[in-house]
This record gives C-alpha cells, sequence and structure tokens, in this order.
C-alpha cells in the first residue's frame, strides 16, 4: 500500500492532491511548526504502511523546507514506513552543483547525500540544473523533464522556433523541439575583436517575423530571460514567449520580464505561484504521477 504524504513547504499540498489523486492512494498532510528558537518541528500521523511518496518542494524558506524534508523521512521511519521516496517538485541549491571558487561546496551534493542519510531510498525531481548532480544521492534518483508535456498542454507546437539562452541548456531544447519536429538554436555572446563590443544573437537561425519560445529549467532574478527576450524583439521576433520548468521569479523578476516584452511565461507548478497575468502555471502532477506509477513497486497501474 503506498501513501502520499504532503510536505509543510508552499506548493507542496497542490503537486502531492494531483499525484493522490493519479495513483488512487491515500493523501496525507503534515504538520509543522517553528519553535521560538527557531528550530523546525514536523510531525506526521499515517498508518504504517510498506511505502510512503513524501511530496516537499523545496520552496522558500529553502533551508527550513529541506530540514522539513530531512525530519519528515526520520519521521516516517519512526512509524514504521519500509520504503520513503521524496518528490522535491523543485530541488534547492541545484545550481551550486561545482565548486565555481575554491573553498566552496558542492551544495546540490550535500543535499542529495544529506536526503539519502535522512532515510530515503529514491529521489525525484523535475528538471533539475544537471543531470549529473543526482550521481551523489545514494539511492534511484531521476529528474523528470517537463517540457514536452507542457508544451503540448499550452498547444506549443512547430510553428515556433525554440530558443536556450545559452549552450548549456541547449540539450534541453534539441529534446523539445526534436519531439515537436520544430527548430532550434541558442543564443550566443560575441565581442567584436576591434571595438570590443559585445552582442547576443542566435547561433544559427534568423529570428524576424518569428515566433519564439526561450526554454530554461529556472527563472529566478528574471536578469537571463529578459535580456535574451529583449534582444529577441530586438531582431525582430514576431513574438516571445517562455516555456520553463520552476519559476523562482525572485525580487522584481516579474516587472523585468514584462518590460522586456515577454509575451507570456508558461511555468511548472513545482513552486508556489505568483498571481500575474504574465505567468500561466501547469500542474505537472499528472506526469510525476505517471512516472512513479511505473518505476516504483507497490504503485498499481
Ligand atoms: C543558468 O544556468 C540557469 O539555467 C538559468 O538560466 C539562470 O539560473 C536563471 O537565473 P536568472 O533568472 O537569475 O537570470
Amino acid at each position: 500500500m503506498v501513501v502520499v504524504i504532503a510536505g509543510p513547504s508552499a506548493g507542496s499540498l497542490d503537486v502531492a492532491r494531483g499525484i493522490a489523486d493519479h495513483l488512487e492512494a491515500e493523501l496525507v498532510e503534515s504538520y509543522s511548526k517553528i519553535f521560538p528558537d527557531g528550530e523546525t518541528y514536523v510531525r506526521v500521523e499515517a498508518e504504517p504502511g510498506d511505502r510512503a511518496i513524501v511530496v516537499q518542494t523545496m520552496s522558500r524558506p529553502q533551508d527550513t523546507s529541506f530540514v522539513q524534508a530531512l525530519l519528515l523521512a526520520d519521521a516516517l521511519l519512526g512509524l514504521g514506513f519500509q520504503e520513503i521516496t521524496l518528490v522535491a517538485p523543485y530541488t534547492a541549491y541545484a545550481r551550486q552543483d561545482k565548486r565555481f571558487l575554491r573553498g566552496e561546496p558542492v551544495s546540490i551534493a550535500v543535499v542529495l547525500r544529506s536526503l539519502g542519510l535522512a532515510g530515503y531510498k529514491s529521489f525525484y525531481t523535475v528538471e533539475i540544473h544537471k543531470e549529473e548532480s543526482l550521481a551523489a544521492f545514494p539511492g534511484k534518483a531521476a529528474s523528470i523533464s517537463p517540457f514536452l508535456y507542457m508544451a503540448r498542454e499550452v498547444g506549443l507546437d512547430n510553428s515556433y522556433i525554440y530558443l536556450a539562452p545559452d549552450v548549456g541548456a541547449l540539450r534541453r531544447v534539441e529534446s523539445l523541439a526534436r519531439s515537436l519536429g520544430a527548430r532550434y538554436d541558442y543564443l550566443v555572446k560575441r565581442r567584436d575583436r576591434i571595438t570590443g563590443e559585445i552582442t547576443i544573437e542566435t547561433k544559427h537561425l534568423d529570428v524576424k517575423g518569428e515566433k519564439v519560445v526561450i526554454v530554461d529549467d529556472i527563472i529566478s532574478t528574471g536578469g537571463t530571460v529578459s535580456r535574451a527576450a529583449k534582444l529577441l524583439l530586438e531582431q525582430g521576433a514576431s513574438q516571445v514567449e517562455v516555456l520553463v520548468a520552476h519559476a523562482v521569479l525572485a525580487g522584481n523578476a516579474v516587472e523585468k520580464l514584462r518590460s522586456a516584452g515577454v509575451k507570456r511565461v508558461y511555468a511548472g507548478n513545482t513552486l508556489p505561484p505568483v498571481r500575474d497575468d504574465l505567468v500561466s502555471y501547469i500542474d505537472l502532477s499528472p506526469l510525476i504521477a505517471e512516472k512513479l506509477r511505473s518505476e516504483i513497486v507497490g504503485v498499481q497501474s
């Protein structure tokens, strides 16, 4: 028997409910508070079963969400669950995936190792920044790509050009565009050797008169996507939309995107929604549930 546990972090309950509905599993909510001294407390009351699937996205405050996930694992082990899976739709710290400067940690490796030590046997997330980071988790770990599902849900087809904001993000765009039979490209920064002037442009395709979709894993401050949108519109793109897994939208990111001319942002519901007409959220729980159904023993098909 499988029980879906909704973690206490903001944004987790909706996804947990969607997953439980799709798997026809029981949904149990958890409780959390912060003690007066700042420490985190969690409690979950569930009848012990074979497997618990904890849905706990690492939304703000990320450190608390992470600690809640650790504590929930021990709470469930204490209740007698044998196998515990963590579904973290958004995994915080994923971009600190190497030591950029001497003396820095590989934060994502610390996060994933700790979740394994806490008792999770398997780990699922959505579009982690670098797939290779998952190797740090001491069990089965998978990153679910949401882009094709999202594109189909909102009707993005092969009449659009799909663009990666840099060459590092090309694999995301390539796999989506190939599935849609669409054109794709990435943006490159060039420096004029004589004037030193920096220009950003598409590597191969001319975007003049074209509808463009920028595809990225995360919008945080909005700087990357705004810069890209602005220059694509300057180069004659007829409109720019954005397909993103995680809409962190820190600070004035939404305003930045709007003033750069972005027509719409389609985001996964991996984080709590920002109420603004510019951003449309797509429920990823059916996609996550299907992945769990196909890979986890005890989840009926
Ligand atoms: C970079 O490698 C990532 O894929 C995103 O493009 C970046 O982290 C987005 O951050 P921001 O919105 O702050 O530019």
